[in-house]
């Protein structure tokens, strides 16, 4: 018999994820592109090449990354006013509310199960005085909830800098003061050490088979009650409460 549905998402939540994803990629794909030393570039020279042809030279390049780096921000500003006690401080709550001893134990036998399978992450946990279960989990798990406070974080981090470096192309008279050149260092590990983090996600959420309903419920909103009860088993049974 199929599980019934619960809620997970609201439409805002899901239009503000993949409007962000979006624009992630797109600022990802061109700040790339903008790095034209080749001792940076991981992808090599045909890169930032190819990108200047695709958007009429390196003014242009530079020109799409403000834009949309400008109108992400907008959107994510507007999206603050509107709904920050509707939805917005709740989420920041949820992702920066840790119980360390209970995350940690998560994110330890998580690491150990999903690389080496059940028995032997309950082997290995054994002489920390741990049972072979994971510790159930609220609406985010532990590593949702680290992933989530980088992604928030590094994003933070990415704007202020963005903006800085942008008004230093047009404001700012001379680009070499220290923290225009401060930005740029700051701005880059950003980007590198948020990715990272993005990377992970997007492989538990869009490939690991286990988590599939909840990349369907990034679509319709909702999840199968027996996958709530399962993975985030706090939350469902506050929900059943
Ligand atoms: C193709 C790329 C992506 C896929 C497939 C994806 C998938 C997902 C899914 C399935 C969830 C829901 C998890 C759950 O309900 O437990 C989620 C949540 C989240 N994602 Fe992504 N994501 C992608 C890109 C990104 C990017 C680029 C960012 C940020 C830089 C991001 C930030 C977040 C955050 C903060 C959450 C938690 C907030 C929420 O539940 O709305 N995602 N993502």
């Amino acid at each position: 018999m199929s599980s019934p549905m619960i809620q997970r998402h609201t439409n805002t939540g899901i239009f503000m994820h993949w409007f962000n994803a979006g624009c992630w990629l797109f600022l990802l794909a061109t700040g790339l592109g903008l790095l034209q030393n080749p001792d940076l570039q991981p992808l090599g020279a045909w890169y930032p090449g190819l990108l200047r042809a695709v958007f009429g030279g390196g003014d242009g390049l530079l020109g799409a990354h403000i834009a949309v780096a400008l109108l992400w921000l907008a959107v994510w500003a507007g999206y603050y006013l509107r709904f920050a006690g509707r939805y917005a401080v709740p989420f920041l709550v949820s992702i920066f509310t840790l119980d360390p001893r209970r995350d940690l134990q998560w994110i330890v036998k998580k690491n150990f199960q999903m690389t080496l399978g059940y028995k032997m992450m309950a082997r290995l946990v054994r002489p920390l005085g741990w049972d072979g279960r994971l510790p159930e989990q609220e609406y985010y798990n532990a590593g949702q909830k680290l992933a989530a406070q980088v992604m928030v974080l590094g994003s933070l981090v990415l704007a202020v800098s963005g903006l800085i470096l942008a008004a230093s192309s047009w404001i700012i008279d001379t680009p070499n003061v220290p923290w225009v050149q401060w930005s740029i260092t700051i701005h880059y590990l950003a980007a590198g050490l948020t990715f990272a983090i993005v990377l992970v996600h997007i492989y538990m959420a869009a490939i690991a088979k286990e988590e599939r309903p909840a990349l369907w419920s990034m679509f319709n909103g909702q999840v199968p009650a027996a996958y709530a009860e399962h993975h985030h088993k706090l939350w469902y049974d506050k929900l059943s409460k």
